[in-house]
């Protein structure tokens, strides 16, 4: 099983839309976790995109992942990384296909309702910049044994 981190952005939770990602999550068989919201501060944001630091959008990425509250959360699945990140869809909106969440619902590249981790190595990174290993809870589906 794999661990992976998601972030619904200011448009997702500003839209209604958190109930709905979260839906299609539990829906694809992922198990949550863990969860919260916060308004993230310049600090964490530019710790967490601290890699796009340079290119053009960085500053705007910044000012719109702060601009409102977000949410974290864990997934845990098989091939939990790879599954959340085709849910997603490309990360340009109009590049997402139909039935992702960005390709249903998204507007843009910068709006585009949700972050994944991108990797093992990431996901790890960013769990634990949002998250105390106690704050990730263990616990057993009853469904478990069909999500394998
Ligand atoms: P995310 O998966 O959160 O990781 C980095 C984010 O940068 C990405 O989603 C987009 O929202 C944003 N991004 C990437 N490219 C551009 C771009 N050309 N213009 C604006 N935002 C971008």
């Amino acid at each position: 099983m794999e661990r992976t981190f998601v972030m619904i952005k200011p448009d997702g939770v500003g839209r209604g839309l958190v109930g709905e990602c979260l839906r299609r999550y539990e829906n694809r068989g992922l198990k949550l976790i863990a969860l919260k919201m916060q308004q993230l501060s310049s600090e964490q944001a530019e710790r967490h995109y601290g890699e796009h630091k340079g290119k053009s959008f960085y500053e705007e990425l910044v000012a719109f992942i702060t601009s409102g509250p977000t949410v974290q959360l864990v997934l845990e699945g098989k091939d939990a990384i790879a599954q959340v990140r085709k849910m997603h869809g490309a990360t340009n909106c109009l590049d997402a296909a139909v039935g992702t969440i960005r390709g249903d619902l998204g507007l843009s590249n910068q709006k585009n309702l949700v972050h994944a981790s991108d990797g093992p190595e990431t996901a790890q990174r960013e769990i634990a910049l949002y998250f105390t290993e106690d704050e990730i809870v263990s616990y057993e589906l009853p469904v478990a044994s069909w999500l394998q």
